[in-house]
């Protein structure tokens, strides 16, 4: 998720903000630490005494060194004696903290399971449509998840994904975005296998909404400007109000500068939504993926995201997975899986008159 945004950036600005605070406290907490260990107490004292006792001899028995001499010697010596222990655990905290930066970078570079080819293929649109070709998945070989999926999503069109829980709706999200590769088969972007794809250009044609709104600890306005970094003030609150986020937001003490806490905690599932809805609006994509929250919403706030949604998906090449069968009517295909095949497809009207899968879902839901 925070690869779809290319955002690793932002993260790493903000996570050097926060080791350097780190760091000072780390530094702080050891000198303290180093002024009181017993050990170097011990070392300096032995090291006053050989100097005095070195001293003494010079003064009293070669009579070398004048008394007044010594004094200052040891005035200054005591002078220098704090800062320099300072100095040294100040030292020790940074390489410290510099292995553990180098190690949590690392983490931020991993990227999950996917390597770029070595000359990867340029590409800025898509003009013509996204094909999943006789797809074969798996998370650990026991376990297929996909056998011999196959999908076409023409250019501008919504296709819906329903079924049950676990049937791999959310798989194919994650492969579409190139989180995972597929095993077999291929994912063809305008006939360019996805593999073959700059990685980053790729990511740059889709936004994501999830089932977990991906939210960080920081402000709304700072939460929705990481779909286009670069963006203007004026368009960042465009996008809240296609989201229909604008009013609740606007509605807040401090407004767009309100922090939402950790994983948007401080908002409502609805609002979460409403927020990544507007990232997404202001990244302003070519393809849309959308995993729909399973959480039940409000009636209130459902048709705030449902309307939010619409507004996003229109002229959009859109990949939308459902859990309230409501949202998708509107959809150009509509296709039904289960365990990891497709068991029916057709538009909301064919499929219904067909009584099948899709007709008995929507019955079920109709009675909550
Ligand atoms: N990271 C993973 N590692 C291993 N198995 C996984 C992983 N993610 C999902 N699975 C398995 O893959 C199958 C399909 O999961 P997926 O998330 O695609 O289902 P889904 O159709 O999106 O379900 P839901 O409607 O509950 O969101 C499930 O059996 C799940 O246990
Ligand atoms: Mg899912």
């Amino acid at each position: 998720m925070i690869k779809i945004f290319n955002a690793d950036k932002i993260l790493k600005n903000r996570f050097n903000e926060t080791t350097t605070n780190w760091q000072n406290f780390a530094i702080d907490m050891s000198r303290k630490r180093e002024l009181a260990s017993p050990m170097s107490e011990f070392l300096g004292s032995i090291t006053i005494l050989i100097i005095t006792w070195y001293a003494g001899t010079q003064i009293l028995e070669d009579q070398t060194m004048k008394p007044q001499a010594f004094l200052v010697f040891i005035g200054m010596f005591f002078q220098i004696l704090d800062p320099a222990k300072k100095l040294s655990s100040a030292i020790s905290s940074i390489q410290g903290g510099m292995a553990s930066l180098e190690r949590v970078a690392e983490v931020l570079d991993y990227d999950l399971k996917v390597e770029e080819i070595a000359e990867p293929v340029s590409i800025s649109t898509l003009s013509n449509q996204i094909e999943f070709k006789n797809i074969g998945f798996y998370y650990d070989k026991d376990n297929v998840i996909l056998k011999n999926f196959s999908l076409i999503i023409p250019k501008g069109k919504t296709i819906a994904l329903v079924g049950q829980s676990g049937s791999g709706k959310t798989t194919i999200a994650n492969l579409l975005a190139r989180f995972y590769d597929v095993n077999e088969g291929q994912i063809l972007i305008d006939g360019v296998d996805i593999k073959h794809l700059k990685l980053k250009e790729y990511r740059q044609l889709l936004g994501m909404v999830t089932q977990e709104s991906v939210l960080f600890n920081d402000s709304i306005y700072n939460n929705i400007l990481m779909g286009k970094p670069e963006a203007t003030k004026e368009e960042v609150v465009e996008a809240a109000k296609i989201a229909n986020a604008d009013s609740f937001i606007t509605n807040l003490p401090e407004g767009y500068d309100s922090n939402i806490g950790d994983d948007g905690n401080k908002l409502s599932g609805g609002q979460k939504q409403r927020v990544s809805i507007a990232r997404a609006v202001l990244k302003n994509p070519p393809v849309m993926i959308l995993d729909e929250a399973t959480s039940a919403l409000d009636t209130e706030s459902e048709r705030f995201v449902q309307d939010a949604l619409d507004k996003m998906m229109e002229n959009r090449t859109s990949l939308v997975i459902a859990h309230r069968l409501s949202t998708i009517q509107k959809a150009d295909w509509i296709v039904v899986m289960e365990k990891g095949i497709v068991v029916e497809q057709g538009t909301h009207h064919d499929l219904i008159a067909k009584k099948g899968m899709y007709h008995k879902l929507v019955e079920l839901q109709n009675f909550d």
